[in-house]
């Protein structure tokens, strides 16, 4: 008898082999077929019994939802739809699932919109479509690390509670252990946050960009890949309040070099899952094109997501200035004709994610990276170029999703780098350490912050973003 997994199962020739399996039924018809689900592929396992020598009360128990364990050997199948199935000689319920209950959940197996799915997110995973989004952004993440430690790249964990809140990146989340009824107070009657636990006021890290520049000035080479918070009030099918994110940080490495490591790192891992998740790619893509079809002609998409996902693989991001791309714009049919939400008048306005769009998904068709933006819309960490009106910032731009990673090259000169902050009233004292790391040994560093939820997004053909993340947290939402 062997104990295994329904993978690996569904790929043995090992018939009339015992083995042993566990899992969830998906379906039981004509009192004799059993799906069951494992989570370890998105296919079933046929489970064969025979009713006529089974208990009736124990096949009254064989409910969509239930745990059990089956015991049984491996057989060729009849049926079309399988290649092998499981004769069962033993079936043990391990934990039912009573069916006048699961009806009211979205296990029952009906159509169920992806908002009352959202409401049931401890549930959804075992559906077909989460089990696979799940399944791919697990194997997302570890190409992340592989892509990485295989070029000599070290993994960093940067701080969540942060007590500087410099970047600009968001809104922020106040972490403090005061009674908030009763907190204590300065003669003036704000907070006294000397009393806090940490003697300062304190937040959820936006980014741990900051610390992971301090160690690549030692490590050479760094990525974080953890939990950021931003308080932005955003409702968007592109924003989270708690998302993941990927930094890499790289000393002796300009703008030019910034820019390849990012696309190479991108197509790295879309070609690592359409490697590994071939089945629940597939699967997907059937999903995202039956979605397809409910939309209006113009919003549908030309390339399914398998074609999409290829076709990123295949051909190089587009590279353009901040400049060239508000010609582009200035000149495109929607700002003539005033479709676009901001009308983009003039150099130096900020990009809006319809803008983003257009250039991706109607003017390039093919994933952008626009550099050297203005430095009055950009971060005061980020490179000076010699017109003393740009900096070396790089955003790459999706279809479907717009801005997937925001980067730059970052501004190692201190004399520089303090008046940028005096001009935005950033208290050197606050960033005493940040400004150290520019007068000890600085030097031409670059990084670059990719939205782990938006590549998972993107890979999935998901649309909206609270449904690539086990339990989203957003605006009035931190159920489960
Ligand atoms: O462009 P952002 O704000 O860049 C930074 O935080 C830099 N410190 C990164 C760096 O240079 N090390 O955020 C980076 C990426 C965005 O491009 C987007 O993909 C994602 O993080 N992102 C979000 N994803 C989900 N929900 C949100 N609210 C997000 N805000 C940013
Ligand atoms: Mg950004």
């Amino acid at each position: 008898m062997i104990q295994a997994k329904i993978a690996e199962i569904l790929e043995s020739d090992q018939f009339l082999q015992e083995y042993h399996v566990k899992g969830w039924v998906r379906s039981f018809r004509s009192n004799r077929f059993i799906a069951l689900n494992d989570g370890s592929t998105l296919k079933n396992l046929q489970c064969v019994i025979d009713f006529e020598n089974t208990d009736e009360e124990l096949l009254k128990r064989i409910n969509i939802g239930a745990a059990i364990s089956v015991k049984g050997t491996l057989k060729e199948s009849m049926g079309s739809q399988q290649r092998v199935e499981i004769e069962v000689t033993e079936l043990e319920i391990l934990g039912d699932a009573n069916p006048e209950e699961v009806k009211l959940t979205i296990l029952s197996p009906k159509k169920h919109s992806m908002e009352k799915l959202r409401e049931q997110a401890h549930l959804r995973v075992r559906t077909n479509t989460f089990g696979a989004v799940m399944r791919v952004r697990s194997k997302l993440s570890y190409a992340v690390h592989k892509f990485f430690q295989d070029k000599n790249f070290h993994y960093v964990n940067t701080p969540i509670i942060t007590g500087s809140d410099a970047e600009g990146a968001g809104e922020m989340f106040r972490v403090t252990s005061l009674d908030m009824k009763n907190p204590p107070k300065n003669e003036d009657g704000s907070i006294n946050y000397k009393e806090d636990f940490f003697g300062k006021e304190t937040n959820l890290t936006v980014s741990g960009q900051l610390e992971a520049e301090a160690f690549a000035m030692g490590l050479g080479q760094v990525y974080t890949f953890g939990p950021t918070f931003r308080a932005e009030n955003s409702n968007t099918s592109r924003h989270l309040a708690e998302f993941w994110m990927i930094e890499p940080e790289v000393a002796f490495c300009d703008l030019d070099g910034n820019m390849d490591l990012a696309e190479e790192f991108i197509k790295y891992v879309l070609k690592y899952v359409m490697k590994h998740c071939k089945e629940d790619l597939e699967f997907l893509a059937e999903r995202q094109a039956n979605e397809d079809k409910l939309k209006p002609k113009a919003e549908r998409s030309e390339m399914n997501l398998l074609e999409k996902l290829n076709f990123v693989l295949e051909n190089n991001f587009k590279r353009v200035s901040y400049t060239e791309a508000i010609e582009i714009l200035k000149n495109s049919k929607p700002n003539k004709k005033k479709k676009f939400n901001y009308i983009i008048e003039e150099w130096g306005a900020d990009l809006q994610s319809e803008h983003e769009r257009y250039l991706v998904e109607k003017h390039f068709k093919s994933p952008v990276i626009l550099f050297d933006y203005p430095a009055s819309i950009k971060a005061f960490y980020m490179r000076l170029n010699e017109d003393q009106k740009t900096v070396r910032a790089m955003d790459i731009l999706f279809p479907g999703i717009g801005e997937i990673v925001g980067g730059s090259q970052r501004e190692e000169r201190l004399d520089v780098l303090k008046e940028k902050m005096k001009a935005l009233d950033i208290p050197e004292e606050e960033l005493w350490w940040y400004l150290d790391t520019r007068k000890f040994g600085t030097c031409v560093h670059s990084g670059f912050g990719l939205g782990f939820e938006r590549l998972v997004q993107f890979t999935t053909g998901m649309t909206n973003i609270r449904d690539v993340i086990p339990f989203p947290r957003t605006p009035q939402n931190a159920e489960f």
